[in-house]
């Protein structure tokens, strides 16, 4: 039984310390399987070490939510702009063309909506993520919530047992309970709880204190963009994750509820690959929504 009367914050973090990335180009693959580093090799952009993955697995929490209608009108002409596409089998069976060649990071838990309580989650079949092709795959882990911490985690790790099984990273989807501050602490203990059970890359928020978050976690993190905001505003919440360190995002909402879903793809792309300021970046969005 751990001593559980003296746990203390870490706070040494070395975070002008990078992690060495000398066999392979995202930290905490040197000794990844071949598999796994050519599937995290389709998902990060080489020259930039970076992603743009697309979100859109909200559906199956919540239903037809704005923006997401129709995943063939709203998210299938949005494909090429981005690095992953991150969704549940169902729509991508119905909704993207099989001609797709961009890696899909496949949703591998299912569970409660909004309507009951939320994470009480079960894995998919694995044969589906090897029949969709999937590069990777995702799944929620949940902490602070008694009701679904030990399930989100059981879960979790099955999928990384899995994932290892046949090379296909699996990327930790963080939630932390109801109840719990949405901060860097329980951000960063979710993040590291995906890593410490396997995680290749790790999904989280990004909050005050991220580039700790960040370095306590060893495989690459990417950033959801939360609820929509202004355009500015999401470009700048990007920025402020790039510059902690983060590898990227996995982006819903503040795409694909954008007053302009493409021009949006791109200004975050630009951002996320090519080091634009969130204001060039924003010119950039509205140079395009405008043309
Ligand atoms: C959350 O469980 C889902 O995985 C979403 O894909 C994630 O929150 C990213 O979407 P958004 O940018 O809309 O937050």
């Amino acid at each position: 039984m751990a001593d559980l009367d003296d746990i203390r914050d870490g706070d040494n973090f070395g975070l002008n310390t990078p992690a060495d990335t000398s066999k392979f180009y995202l930290k905490g693959m040197n000794d990844a399987s071949w598999g796994i580093k050519n599937r995290m090799s389709r998902i990060f952009n080489q020259k930039s070490g970076r992603t743009v993955m697309l979100a859109f697995d909200h559906g199956f929490l919540m239903g037809p939510t704005s923006g997401l209608e129709r995943i063939d009108l709203n998210i299938a002409p949005l494909a090429d702009e981005a690095d992953c596409l991150m969704g549940c089998r169902g729509m991508i069976r119905t909704s993207i063309p099989a001609t797709n060649t961009k890696p899909i990071c496949l949703r591998t838990d299912t569970g409660t909506t909004i309507l009951t309580e939320m994470n009480h989650n079960t894995l998919i079949s694995e044969i589906d993520a090897l029949g969709i092709n999937a590069t990777a795959m995702a799944a929620m882990l949940a902490i602070g919530d008694a009701e679904t911490e030990a399930l989100t985690i059981a879960n979790f790790s099955k999928l990384v047992d899995i994932g290892n099984k046949y090379s296909i990273p699996v990327m930790g989807v963080t939630a932390v309970g109801k109840d719990m501050a949405r901060d860097a602490r329980y951000f960063g203990m979710a993040s590291r709880v995906c890593a410490e059970n396997g995680a290749s890359i790790v999904k989280t928020y990004y909050t005050e204190g991220f580039e700790k978050v960040v370095a306590g976690c060893p495989v690459p993190v990417v950033i959801a963009g939360g609820k929509k905001l202004p355009e500015l505003e999401a470009l700048e919440l990007c920025y402020k994750a790039i510059q902690c360190g983060a590898l990227g995002v996995d982006m819903g909402r503040n795409v694909f509820q954008s007053e302009a879903p493409l021009a949006m793809m791109k200004a975050v792309k630009a951002l996320i690959h090519d080091d634009l300021k969130p204001t060039e970046a924003i010119e950039l969005f509205n140079d395009l929504k405008n043309a």
